[in-house]
C-alpha cells in the first residue's frame, strides 16, 4: 500500500514537516519527482534542517528512504546533505537507497538553466537555477546520464559527449562563466555517490510492497507547478501530482491508497507566474513577516495572498485527494479579517474553473470574508481548544472542496499538529 503526501498549491506548503510527522507510521519513504529545487524544512532536536534531495523520513528511526527514478539528482547537493544528516547519527548506508534510473544533474545543466533564464528577460520563470529543466529535457530528449551509468566503464566518455553538446548550446547563449570549480566538486561527489546504495528502484519498492510494507511517497513542489496541469510555462519540469508517483517510482496505480494534500491556510508562490489571490499590500507584507515566507532553497521572499479555493478544488480533482492537511493556521492568528477566494472574475465573467492560460487572462479573485480568530493558537493540542472562528473557516473549506481537512498544523515544531 502506498500513501502520498503532496503539495496542493505552488510549493512550500510544509510538506517536509508533514512527511516527517507521518513517516513514523510507514516503512519506506520515497521521493518520486523534482530535485534540489525542493527545500523541505523540518526540525530535529530543535535544529532546523532543510532537505533538498533526501526524503523527509530520514530522521525517523529504522525507515528506508528511496530517491526514486522520477527524481533528478545533483550529486554535490546530495553529498552535502548526507554529511548534515550523518552528523545527527543517521546511518545512510542502512537507510538511504537511490534508484539507478534516476537522472543526474551535471554542472552544464546548471549553467544551461542560468543561461536560459537570463535569455528570457522579463518573461523569466524564476527558476531555482538548480539545473532542473535542462536535466528533464535531456531525459525526455533521451540524452541524459543516470545514476546506474556511473558504474559503467564508459561513463567519462558519455559525460564528455553530453558536456560538449551542452557547450554548443551555451555558446549560442553566449554564456561564458567558468564552471571548472563546479566540475571538480561534481566528480568528487560522484565518488561519494558510488559508495551509497544504488538499487533497482522498481524492484526495491515492489518487493517492499509485496512483503506488506507501507510506503509513503513524498511530493516536491506543488500541483500548480505541475508540468501538465500547472500555470504553464511558469511551472517546474516534472509531474508533481499523484500520477507522478506511478512513473516516478514504478508502482501501479491500484497500489495507491490515500492522497494526502497539503495546503497552507493562506497561499504563497515564489518565482514568476500568475497568482490570482496575491496581496501586493500591507496585508501581504504582514503574511510574509508573520509566516516567515522566505524560500528554503533560494532565500527569496515569497509572494503571499489569501487561500484560493478555485485552485485548491482543481488540485483536489487532478490528484484524487482523500485527506487534507492545513498548515500554518497559526500564521492567521495575527489577522482580524480573513478572505477566502471562492471564484474568479475572468475577463468580466464569473468562473470557478482554472482557465487554459491564467497568465493571459484578466483574472480577479472574488472573496468570501470571515472574521479572524485573532488569538494565539500555537499552543493548542486538540481540536476542541481551537477557536470557533477557526472551526468555521475550516468547515467552509471542507464543504467547498468536498474533501475534509484531517489535520491542522499550528506551528513549525514537530509536535505542533492537531488531528481534527
Ligand atoms: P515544503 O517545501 O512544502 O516542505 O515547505 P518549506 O519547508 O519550504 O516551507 C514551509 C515553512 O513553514 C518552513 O519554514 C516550516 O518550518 C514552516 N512551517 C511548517 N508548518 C508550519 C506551521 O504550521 N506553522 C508555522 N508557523 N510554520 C510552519
Ligand atoms: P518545494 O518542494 C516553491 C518554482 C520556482 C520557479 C519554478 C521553476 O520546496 O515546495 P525550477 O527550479 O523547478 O526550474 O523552478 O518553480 N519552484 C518552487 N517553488 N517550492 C518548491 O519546492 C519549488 N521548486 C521550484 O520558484 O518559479
Ligand atoms: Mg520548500
Amino acid at each position: 500500500m502506498v500513501d502520498v503526501i503532496l503539495g496542493l498549491q505552488w510549493g512550500d506548503e510544509g510538506k517536509g514537516k508533514i512527511v516527517d510527522y507521518f513517516a513514523k507510521d510507514y516503512d519506506v519513504i520515497a521521493r518520486f519527482q523534482g530535485g534540489p529545487n525542493a527545500g523541505h524544512t523540518l526540525y530535529v532536536e530543535d535544529k532546523k534542517i532543510v532537505l533538498h534531495q533526501i526524503p523527509s523520513g530520514v530522521f525517523q528511526k529504522n525507515k528506508l528512504n528511496l530517491i526514486g527514478n522520477g527524481v533528478v539528482l545533483d550529486p554535490v547537493t546530495l553529498k552535502r546533505e548526507c554529511d548534515t544528516v550523518a552528523s545527527f547519527g543517521v546511518d545512510l548506508k542502512k537507510n538511504l537507497f537511490i534508484a539507478e534510473r534516476t537522472h543526474l544533474i551535471i554542472p552544464t545543466h546548471r549553467a544551461l538553466d542560468k543561461a536560459a533564464e537570463l535569455s528570457k528577460g522579463n518573461q523569466k520563470i524564476g527558476s531555482t537555477l538548480k539545473g532542473i529543466a535542462p536535466t528533464y529535457m535531456d531525459k525526455t530528449g533521451r540524452n541524459g546520464l543516470r545514476v546506474g551509468d556511473l558504474l559503467d566503464k564508459n561513463f567519462t566518455t558519455a559525460y564528455i559527449k553530453l558536456r560538449l553538446k551542452h557547450q554548443k548550446l551555451l555558446d549560442n547563449y553566449s554564456f561564458a562563466e567558468d564552471i571548472t570549480a563546479w566540475e571538480e566538486e561534481f566528480f568528487e561527489a560522484l565518488e561519494f555517490l558510488k559508495q551509497l546504495n544504488i538499487v533497482n528502484g522498481e524492484y526495491f519498492i515492489n518487493q517492499q510492497l509485496q512483503a506488506g510494507k507501507r510506503v509513503l511517497a513524498e511530493g516536491a513542489q506543488g500541483s500548480m507547478l505541475d508540468i501538465d496541469f500547472g500555470t504553464f510555462p511558469f511551472v517546474t519540469s516534472s509531474n508533481t501530482i499523484s500520477a507522478g508517483v506511478c512513473s516516478g517510482l514504478g508502482v501501479a496505480p491500484q497500489k495507491i491508497r490515500d492522497v494526502i494534500g497539503v495546503t497552507k491556510a493562506y497561499c504563497t508562490r515564489v518565482g514568476g507566474g500568475p497568482f490570482p489571490t496575491e496581496l501586493d499590500d500591507e496585508t501581504g507584507e504582514e503574511l510574509r513577516k508573520v509566516g516567515n515566507e522566505f524560500g528554503a532553497t533560494t532565500g527569496r521572499p515569497r509572494r503571499c495572498g489569501w487561500i484560493d479555493l478555485v485552485a485548491l478544488r482543481f488540485a483536489c480533482m487532478i490528484n484524487g485527494v482523500t485527506k487534507i492537511v492545513m498548515t500554518k493556521a497559526d500564521v492567521l492568528d495575527a489577522f482580524k479579517v480573513l478572505n477566502v477566494c471562492t471564484s474568479y472574475n475572468v475577463n468580466g465573467e464569473e468562473s470557478t474553473e482554472i482557465p487554459f492560460r491564467l497568465d493571459r487572462m484578466k483574472v480577479e479573485a472574488r472573496y468570501k470574508t470571515f472574521p479572524g480568530w485573532n488569538t494565539p493558537t500555537c499552543a493548542a493540542k486538540s481540536f476542541t481548544e481551537l477557536p470557533e472562528t477557526m472551526k468555521t473557516y475550516v468547515d467552509f473549506i471542507n464543504k467547498y472542496l468536498e474533501v475534509k481537512i484531517h489535520y491542522i498544523s499550528n506551528g513549525p515544531g514537530r509536535d505542533q499538529i492537531i488531528c481534527v
